[in-house]
């Protein structure tokens, strides 16, 4: 059911690959509760990925953007202003990559040069997207920019490895702009930490689906599917959250502060 509560604003989405994708979900629900926006990915995402089918449900348009490029970040600001007809109020940073768990390297045995990289792509790239769209000009007051972020931010999982660093960073910097954006023009940046999605990301973990299992086994509501985040995204993009900024926002069923679940025991008990 739509209700129309993101009416008449502008955004731009990154990070949409495929239907899985959080942003892929989230483009769609935007788009029935009446937003306008521009789609963007890394250039190389673009080939294996299909968001033309996307853009065509949306009728958006498509800027390749590779999220660490203050350049390509620059054109992509731009473009989107003149396409949507005005300046913007939201922006979806749905990014994460890390070579090291691509590759999987152990954590005593990173490649330095490529867990610069996680950190560029998942964390940093945050920070552009922001200084960007501050320099630019490109933000509308009362905006509200998300990034999605994941728990191993603050809990280790052994094989979420260097990006556990990088969602640090990034829910870092979603303070410490959220203040500075705030200030200058009324505009909230939030990270949601989401449950494990069966997504590319997401599967690219080690042992993904035994920490999927073992989430939704601990929450007492089951793991938050993608469109769960997707209706959570555009709750935050309305104007029913304006006052709700500089927050790290858990997404997870209560996985965050359960203990231990009845089903776990009986589980474990076997
Ligand atoms: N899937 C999960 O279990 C899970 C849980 C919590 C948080 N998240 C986070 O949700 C976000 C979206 O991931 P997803 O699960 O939808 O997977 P996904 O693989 O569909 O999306 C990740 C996106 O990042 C894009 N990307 C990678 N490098 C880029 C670059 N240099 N420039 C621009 N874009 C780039 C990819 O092309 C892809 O579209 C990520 O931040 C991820 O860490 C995922």
């Amino acid at each position: 059911m739509s209700y129309n509560v993101l009416k008449g604003k502008r955004g731009i989405i990154f990070g949409a690959l495929d239907e899985n994708s959080i942003a892929w979900k989230t483009a769609l629900k935007v788009k029935e509760e009446g937003g306008s926006f521009t789609l963007t990915n890394a250039p190389i995402a673009m080939r294996m990925g299909k968001i033309n089918e996307l853009a065509k449900a949306c009728n958006a348009e498509i800027i390749p953007a590779d999220a660490t490029s203050e350049q390509d970040l620059t054109t992509l600001f731009t473009k989107s202003v003149e396409i949507l007809g005005g300046k913007l109020d939201f922006v979806l940073h749905s990014i994460g990559m890390s070579p090291n768990v691509r590759k999987d390297r152990p954590y005593g045995d990173l490649n330095y040069e490529w867990f610069l990289k996680t950190l560029d792509i998942s964390g940093l790239s945050f920070h552009k997207v922001m200084q960007v769209a501050e320099k630019n000009d490109s933000m509308n007051e009362w905006g509200s920019i998300v990034a999605l972020t994941y728990i191993a931010a603050q809990r280790t999982y052994p094989d979420y490895s260097d990006m556990a660093q990088a969602k640090a960073v990034l829910e870092s910097i979603a303070r410490s702009y959220g203040y500075r954006f705030g200030k200058l023009k009324k505009v909230r940046v939030n990270t949601i930490s989401q449950s494990p999605t069966k997504t590319t990301a997401g599967a690219g973990i080690s042992g993904f689906d035994v920490f999927y299992d073992y989430a939704n086994l601990m929450s007492p509501l089951g793991n938050a599917s993608a469109d769960d985040c997707a209706s959570y995204i555009v709750s935050l993009f309305s104007d029913f959250t304006r006052m709700v900024t500089m927050q790290n926002l858990m997404h997870d069923g209560g996985f965050s502060t359960t203990g231990i679940t009845d089903d776990l025991i009986a589980r474990l008990s076997k």
